[in-house]
């Protein structure tokens, strides 16, 4: 079969749309997972160390960085524990800046930790 120009631009064209779409779907992850209690030691700051360090360990505000996490989160006033989803924290790696660099699973950590009172666990 002979691929004349037509043809080839189509195929280009569908290359372009279906690799865009990859990197936009929509993670599927199952919140009932998680597990029954978040540590903030175990599971949160693992999350900092895999996707924030290139940034927040040091550099940019807020260091997230073991030593310093918790405490630049509770003083930055980041944490809402009345409304957890209202959570400045919450927002920004959600909907905000940072979204891109969070994945639905870390949001879902990070959301049912502050629901459960962001303690220094
Ligand atoms: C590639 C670098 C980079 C990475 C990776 C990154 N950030 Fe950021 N972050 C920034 C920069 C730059 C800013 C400040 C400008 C802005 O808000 O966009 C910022 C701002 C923030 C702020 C808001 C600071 C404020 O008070 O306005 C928070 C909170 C934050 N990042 C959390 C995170 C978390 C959590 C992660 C990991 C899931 C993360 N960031 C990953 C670069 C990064």
């Amino acid at each position: 079969m002979k691929i004349d120009h037509v043809h080839l631009v189509f195929l280009l064209l569908l290359t372009l749309i279906t690799t865009g779409c990859e990197s936009e779907k929509i993670e599927k992850f199952d919140t009932g997972n998680l597990p029954e209690n978040i540590s903030f030691n175990n599971d949160i700051k693992p999350i900092f160390e895999n996707q924030c360090k290139s940034c927040h360990f040091g550099g940019t505000s807020p260091n997230l960085s073991p030593s310093e996490a918790y405490l630049n989160l509770t003083s930055g006033g980041y944490l809402n524990v009345e409304k957890p989803e209202e959570s400045e924290f919450y927002v920004i790696i959600t909907t905000g800046n940072m979204a891109q660099y969070a994945t639905d699973s870390d949001r879902a950590y990070i959301l049912k930790w502050i629901k459960q009172g962001a303690s220094d666990n």
